[in-house]
């Protein structure tokens, strides 16, 4: 097989970066590990920056988010053993809001698109490596269904997640990677029960963090903060509810709406960077590149943004020969994807319980909050940063 950009991994990186270069003439292909059904039963992310909706609509996949998405002006922050503040972002970002839709559906919906456009997907891509990287013609080879299938191309985009092929094909001399972990993970639990609130909460307390998330209106998504050592099977339901409970404000407990979950499963949090994002004609986005704790809603927008300037830089190639934005992708992604590694770890660690942590820092953390809500500025610098910096 032959195409102009190789993709390999059916993320919502790859399928969007796919999606637009098909739309623009421009030949691709994904090669995804696991199948469709696979994909999409991983329940993940479910903000989007008004950049990240922009993408999708021109992507022609943005009909059902615009119908079914909410649309969020504000969300509060539940602290100091029972206050309630609100963020308002509309008001504090200059008149900027999210999106609230899962990746889930997003990731559906551009499988949908692509589908339509007639744009190959190879699912159950087994064995992938990517050969010749630093040639002009580099190539990547694959197992499928037990064939061996080879694809000759242009360019590679390695948006196949944190644990993907593609980051390790660059020489260890030549990675550079930056990263912290943090002492706990966020046990998920997702319900068909309507959200305890119309806008999100997301609650520091000292029995650990909490946040009351959304699908929909029937739909409600739940974290809790929990050790590192806690495993899924530890936690029924009845425990996580309690929990929940616990770690909210007295009104917000009183009206949870609680019912059986139908997906439960805990994320470990990490913070991690590879530099360069370009290894000769290779181009890493997305997970493959970096990662957030999930606290700051920050990840897959990360993703779109560098999905953003790898499709402007592959237009300028393909439509004018010019090669600058390629030259210039791994500076001017990394110089957006800092700035979102900076705001995770700030909401991380101003919302989060550290067991290791002394009197004296648990003081700060509650003024860094105290401070937030008495400031303007420090409100607009939370909105700017929640609502997605420019690209
Ligand atoms: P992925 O979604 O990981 O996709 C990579 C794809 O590559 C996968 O389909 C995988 O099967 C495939 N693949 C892997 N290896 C190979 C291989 N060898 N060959 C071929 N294919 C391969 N982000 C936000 O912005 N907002 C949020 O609210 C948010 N909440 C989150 C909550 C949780 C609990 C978690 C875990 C994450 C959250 N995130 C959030 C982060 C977000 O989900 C990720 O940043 C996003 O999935 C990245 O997309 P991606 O396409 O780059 O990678
Ligand atoms: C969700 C996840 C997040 O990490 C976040 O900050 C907000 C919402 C969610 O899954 O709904």
């Amino acid at each position: 097989m032959k195409v102009q950009v190789c993709i390999i991994g059916g993320g919502p990186s790859g399928l969007l970066l796919s999606q637009l270069l098909h739309l623009k003439g421009i030949a691709t292909v994904v090669l995804e590990k696991h199948t469709r059904e696979h994909v999409l039963s991983r329940i993940r992310a479910g903000v989007l920056e008004h950049g990240f909706a922009a993408l999708m609509r021109e992507a022609q996949c943005g009909e059902r988010m615009d119908r079914e998405g909410e649309i969020h002006h504000g969300f509060f922050i539940a602290h100091g053993g029972g206050r309630m503040d609100r963020v308002d972002l509309h008001r504090y970002s200059g008149g900027n809001s999210v999106m609230v839709y899962g990746q889930t559906e997003l990731t559906r919906d551009l499988y949908d698109g692509r589908e339509k456009s007639g744009a190959p997907t190879v699912f159950e891509a087994a064995d992938v490596a990517l050969h010749d990287l630093t040639s002009d013609r580099p190539f990547v080879t694959c197992r499928r269904n037990g064939e061996a299938l080879r694809v000759d191309c242009d360019y590679v985009v390695g948006a196949d997640g944190f644990h993907g092929v593609s980051r390790k094909s660059i020489p260890a001399g030549v990675l550079r990677e930056y990263e912290r972990v943090y002492p706990f993970g966020w046990l998920g639990v997702l319900s068909r029960t309507k959200p305890v609130s119309p806008e999100l909460i997301y609650a520091s307390h000292e029995r650990g963090f909490a946040l009351c998330s959304l699908r929909s209106q029937v739909l409600s998504r739940y974290y809790i903060q929990v050790p590192l050592s806690d495993r899924v099977e530890d936690w029924t339901d009845a425990a996580f509810w309690e929990e929940l409970r616990r770690r909210l404000p007295a009104e917000v407990a009183a009206r949870l709406v609680t019912g059986a979950s139908i997906e439960k499963s805990i994320a470990p949090l990490r913070s991690y960077v590879a530099e360069p994002m370009r290894h000769g004609r290779l181009f890493l986005a997305g997970d493959a590149a970096h990662i957030v704790p999930p606290t700051g809603a920050r990840g897959l927008n990360s993703a779109a943004s560098d999905i953003y300037y790898l499709y402007h830089a592959m237009l300028a190639h393909y439509q004018h020969g010019d090669d600058a934005g390629l030259d210039l992708y791994s500076q001017k992604a990394l110089a957006r994807v800092w700035k979102a590694q900076r705001f995770s770890w700030w909401m991380t660690t101003t919302l989060h319980r550290f067991p290791a942590n002394s009197p004296y820092e648990d003081k700060l953390q509650a003024t860094e909050l105290a401070y937030l809500f008495s400031s303007e500025r420090a409100l607009g610098a939370l909105a700017e940063n929640y609502v997605g910096l420019p690209f």
